[in-house]
């Protein structure tokens, strides 16, 4: 339990290093900093695809599909509910944010007004989402998951590692893992 439960609080954590990454670049956007490395912010957005979207939004969602039936409390299943609706809606603003990011990258021209306007979605809704997981989900886990669904579970963990933190660092994300261990360290 305790194995699930800090997996997917250290997710957030690491998701919210990376955006603080995208946040930074964002200045150069807005005119407020450096020109933006494109490079890093395409790797940002790549790894938000191949890791948050590919496996923890949907683990997340196959872990309230299993508690759904057990729990009784409106307020808990409205909440869980929106979760769920939340990683459709997360999943719809990464295609389009990377997509500006992509023509941007490409010399298309694309409106500054819209590319911060759905930055500004992207990230309003990202925080919002893991400080209601957190609130939500994650005690529900306790109260409501049982053991044989937590270990097979377990075993997805074991089979998907994050690509950057999860302790063998993709050859694709090196530079991307420089530039987070340098912000970290005061950049
Ligand atoms: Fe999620
Ligand atoms: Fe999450």
């Amino acid at each position: 339990m305790q194995q699930l439960i800090g997996r997917l609080i250290d997710d957030h954590r690491h998701l919210s290093r990376v955006l603080d990454c995208l946040r930074r670049e964002m200045h150069g956007f807005s005119g407020s900093g450096e020109a933006p490395d494109m490079a890093i912010v395409l790797d940002i957005m790549d790894y938000i695809q191949n890791y948050p979207h590919a496996f923890h939004h949907p683990l997340e969602d196959r872990i309230y599909q299993h508690m759904r039936p057990h729990i009784s409390d409106p307020e808990m299943l409205k909440m869980l509910a929106r979760i769920e609706e939340q990683h459709g809606e997360l999943q719809q603003l990464t295609t389009r944010l990377q997509q500006d990011f992509h023509a941007v990258s490409n010399d298309q021209a694309v409106p500054l007004e819209r590319l911060l306007s759905d930055y500004r979605d992207y990230a309003e809704l990202i925080a919002e989402h893991m400080e209601c997981e957190n609130r939500y989900l994650i005690p529900a886990i306790e109260q409501y998951l049982d053991n044989a669904e937590l270990e097979r579970i377990q075993r997805l963990l074991e089979e998907r590692k994050d690509p950057i933190f999860g302790g063998q660092l993709l050859s694709q994300y090196e530079a991307l893992y420089q530039y987070i261990t340098a912000e970290g360290q005061g950049r």
